[in-house]
């Protein structure tokens, strides 16, 4: 056994027993699951080639060390036997059809072109093997949502012509899912293929845990986090989705299961909460004690009938009554994910919920308790059991409504529209019936007017350190009024993205970006992406964990916690103080294109998986952002589309996580979205980042906007209104390149002389920042302080394989500079490309190339990671926006042997000409130039 403190074999077997417990096992027909010692197997499906770690964007940048496949673990195993004439077949045909990247950024097809399995292929198969398994494969990500077309949600024509071949010449079929997100499931009724499950993106273990699913080796207990419904249009946010400019969210709190459960259970395939075991379990509900203080405890009884072990879900859904605000039929208030139960066995399971958590928020005053979280009177019943659709129940009265918390009423929509409410029938059904939606009587600037915050009275420099605050030598207010407006207004600017002040090829730097920063004693803090795994530009290898989806699919909140912890260990082993996720957007609608980094259509299973992953990362006094606050339930038009949406949708969906995981977990870094919410962008709400973050629920960290995000009103122009964004205390605009310079043109100063913003605001965002700060790894190591484990992991770190991928030859010999054909460098994504330079004589080296930006969305981020031998000399970062030639130059100096110089592209989509390598000056040109110049003075 390693002694290593961070152990990745250690970090690889939970990471793969995640996986197997992601995995949703929908079907099961005859026990065709767990296969067989023995069973040989026909792949189909061309992703058996190119296995989805994750979807794409930067939640998908992560450079692995390997990646194991649902093909590579079936290979590896010597229970099962592939068919070898199928995978020839298929070897044959991926050479001339090799995977298709696209160019750049959000570019990469949602599918892959699929070998056509014709009827005589699939017999052929059928005769030589035992059991079928077919491998459909989806991505999606950043900046592009998918579509309810064929290749996105939809099976492509040669995918159907697969399935139908394939069931119909084996006996035994079965459907593996590759996906980050729920697809369109009406195939299963036409091709009835044994068994289907999802098995998600599950990152670099992902086959293997897969596995161990097929295997019998895990009993499935993975639970869907989604609904299913039959059509993508019977999911009520569908028609008010995807909008460029506005997504008025009419279904209000009836998303998802909410929605379904109450009016149209008929549309639902495949319940929320619902996921096959190979054991069968009884789930009892025994007793539940209520009172208004206290809340409820539900202890239910979990019994496995089967005869296998196996672990269950136990869920517990709530049943409001209808009142006067109306309420789903449904909501999921606890879960308990049991040990593995033996046959025969029973094991007790109780659930608490507090009453904070059974109670709804009258935006409206109907109860006649406006802005008020309330229990209104009526019956409470309790259903507990293995997804939604539990029968179990307990009840409880209330007989007078009561508030629970009162609040005011911030975030309101500006704009008049209706909302969906229940209306009940005769036959105890509900129908949809619209009411008018609240409006809002205070704005947030109004609201940010009332509450300006004092001045500090500035000192200037008194010789106080960051550390004289840490040591509590000295206050924050003391240490803060030392600093002048210029040091106020670069504080809050982060830079990025690959600062060359922090880990290469990460996304941002905070603190001490200025000298002057620095000279206060405050470090440069660093984050990148983020949720599932750490990227990093240069090329360095993490370790990829599986999606958000898959991860929430568990169900199993220890889990998470322990893969977190080990994602926390590898963070600070990087220099990395601040992970950019977990991602906690609801899945609103099944097609929003980042889905895959997000958990589910609930808020409280949602804030519960961030909650233990917050809490996994804080082992190490590492911290994840909890992203993207709040709404961004869509990729289309990400920076323009507006959200609006009910006071009462916002609080008990869209926030509910969130809140969940700064109450749970003491969340301590939040991200803004880019789009806007009710009219103004979230990142200078200050109803949203201020009164409700900070004030109601007591968050303490810090708060980031996305990366190159706006700010202010809809409609208020182009540029990113840093005035308005610090006045609503979002402490730091991500990113710029240089601080100092401020090369974004923000309007800080100009918001400062015309009054938009304060000093005092300024001064707020400072010792937000400033405070976070002392509470980080980066802190530690400057103090040198609580730093035991950085000693370690420094000590465990390994040289990265120097890696000779596309070698090319510079040999200076004859001349001064060689040119490279620059069809020579491969430009695609995650390639390293060696340039051999043979040195003419010792001296300083420069590399010149010409670069621009393909043709790409202007958000595109295409970075060029340039090595000498193992180190990193430099980063070059285009975005979209750099169409234009420009020349980059790097120096390599006092090269006094051969080197190496690595051109690494994390990214595709950046196009070269006019490579050149050349000698710029010898060592003993450079020698006798300095000593002329010493004789001169
Ligand atoms: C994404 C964020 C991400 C940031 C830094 C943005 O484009 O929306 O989620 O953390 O880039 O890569």
């Amino acid at each position: 056994m390693s002694g290593k403190l961070f152990d990745e074999n250690k970090f690889a077997a939970v990471a793969r027993r995640a996986v197997a417990e992601g995995v949703v096992l929908l079907k099961n027909d005859g026990d065709v699951l767990p296969l067989q010692k023995g069973t040989t197997i026909s792949l189909f499906g061309r992703s058996q080639y190119n296995y989805y770690k994750s979807g794409t964007g930067s939640g998908g940048m992560v450079n692995t060390k390997y990646v194991i496949g649902v093909k590579e673990a079936l290979e590896a195993d010597d229970r099962y036997n592939l068919n070898q004439d199928l995978k020839a077949i298929y070897d044959e045909w991926i050479k001339e059809n090799p995977f298709d990247a696209g160019i750049g950024w959000a570019s990469e097809p949602w599918f892959q072109k699929e070998m056509v399995i014709t009827p005589e292929i699939a017999k052929a198969a059928a005769a030589k093997s035992d059991v079928a398994i077919v491998l459909i494969g989806r991505t999606a990500g950043e900046d592009q949502d998918n579509s309810a077309t064929a290749g996105s949600y939809l099976l492509t024509e040669d995918e159907h012509t697969m399935m139908k071949n394939v069931t119909e010449a084996f006996e035994k079929t079965i459907v593996l899912l590759n996906v980050g997100n729920i697809i369109d499931m009406k195939w299963v009724e036409k091709y009835n293929p044994s068994a289907v499950a999802y098995i998600w993106q599950g990152g670099q273990e992902g086959g293997n845990g897969v596995l161990d699913v097929l295997s019998g080796d895990v009993n499935p207990a993975g639970r869907l986090s989604d609904t299913i419904a039959y059509d993508i249009d019977d999911y009520p946010s569908t028609a008010n989705f995807g909008k460029k400019k506005r997504n008025i969210q009419q279904e209000d709190i009836y998303v998802g299961y909410r929605y379904f459960e109450t009016f149209a259970k008929d549309k639902v395939l495949y319940p929320f909460g619902f996921g096959l075991s190979y054991t069968s379990f009884d789930i009892k509900c025994c007793s539940l004690e209520f009172d208004i203080t206290n809340g409820a405890t539900v202890v239910a009884t979990v019994t496995n009938t089967g005869s296998r072990k196996g672990q269950q879900v136990v869920q517990l859904y709530l049943e409001k009554p209808q009142g006067k605000l109306g309420n789903p039929s449904r909501v999921l208030v606890g879960f308990e994910k049991t040990k593995e139960i033996e046959p025969g066995e029973t094991v007790e399971c109780e659930i608490h919920v507090p009453a904070y958590y059974m109670s709804c928020y009258d935006d409206s005053g109907v109860t006649g308790h406006k802005s008020a979280y309330v229990l209104e009177q009526g019956t409470y019943t309790f259903y507990v059991g293995g997804d939604v659709r539990a029968e179990e129940s307990a009840s409880a009265d209330i007989s007078e409504t009561v508030v629970v918390e009162q609040k005011s009423e911030l975030m309101a929509p500006p704009i008049e529209f209706t909302r969906v409410k229940p209306e009940i029938n005769a036959d105890g059904t509900f129908s949809v019936v619209y009411e008018p939606v609240p409006t809002a009587t205070k704005s947030s600037v109004e609201h940010r007017q009332e509450e300006l915050p004092a001045e500090i009275t500035q000192t200037g420099d008194k010789g106080y350190k960051l550390v004289d605050v840490a040591k509590g030598r000295v206050s924050m207010e003391d240490f803060i009024a030392q600093f002048s407006d210029d040091d106020l207004v670069a504080i809050v600017r982060g830079e990025g993205m690959s600062s060359p002040k922090v880990t290469p090829g990460t996304g941002g730097a905070f603190g001490g970006v200025t000298d002057s920063l620095l000279g206060y004693g405050i470090p440069v803090a660093c984050c990148t992406d983020g949720p599932s795994g750490i990227r990093m530009d240069s090329g360095k290898k993490a370790f990829a964990m599986p999606n958000g989806t898959l991860l929430a699919s568990t169900w199993n909140l220890e889990l998470m916690e322990e893969l977190y912890q080990w994602e926390g260990l590898e963070l600070r082993k990087n220099k990395v103080d601040v992970l950019l996720g977990p991602g906690m957007n609801l899945h609103r609608n099944p097609l929003n294109g980042r889905n895959f980094e997000y958990f589910s259509e609930d808020p409280f299973l949602t804030g519960k998986c961030a909650a233990y992953q917050l809490k996994g990362m804080h082992k190490y006094h590492i911290t994840g952002t909890i992203k993207h606050f709040a709404l961004n339930t869509q990729e289309t038009s990400r920076h323009y589309a507006e959200h609006v949406a009910s006071e009462r949708a916002i609080r008990e969906l869209y926030l509910k996580g969130y809140e969940i995981a700064v109450k749970e977990a003491g969340a301590h870094a939040v991200m803004t979205t880019y789009g806007p919410v009710n009219g103004r962008y979230t990142s200078s709400n200050f109803d949203l980042v201020t009164k409700i973050l900070r004030d109601e629920w007591g968050f303490e960290g810090i708060v980031m906007t996305d990366w190159w995000a706006k700010g202010g009103n809809v409609g208020a122009g182009d540029g990113a209104d840093m005035a308005d964004i610090v006045a609503a205390q979002n402490d730091l605009y991500m990113v710029t390149t240089s601080a100092a310079d401020n090369t974004n043109n923000d309007n800080s100063l100009e918001g400062l002389a015309n009054g938009t913003v304060t000093r005092a605001d300024y001064q707020r965002c400072a010792a937000n920042i400033c405070r976070f700060i002392i509470s980080k790894p980066v802190f530690f190591r400057l103090i040198n302080e609580n730093n035991e484990i950085d000693n370690q992991l420094l000590d465990e770190a390994d040289e990265e394989e120097l890696s000779y991928d596309n070698m090319i030859d510079c040999n200076f010999k004859e001349s001064s500079v060689f040119a490279i054909d620059p069809s020579e460098i491969r430009t695609g994504r995650d390639s390293a490309n060696m340039l051999s330079v043979a040195i003419k004589e010792r001296g300083d080296y420069r590399l010149t190339m010409t670069v621009r930006a393909k043709n790409l969305s202007a958000l595109a981020q295409i970075p060029l990671t340039v090595f000498r031998d193992r180190d990193i000399v430099k980063t070059i970062t285009l975005t979209g926006e750099d169409r234009e030639w420009q020349t980059v130059s790097v120096d390599f100096a006092d090269c006094f042997a051969s080197f190496y110089i690595k051109l690494y592209f994390a990214q595709n989509g950046m196009e070269i000409k006019d490579v050149n390598v050349e000698f710029v000056c010898s060592k003993e040109q450079e020698i006798h130039d300095m000593l002329a110049r010493l004789g001169e003075d």
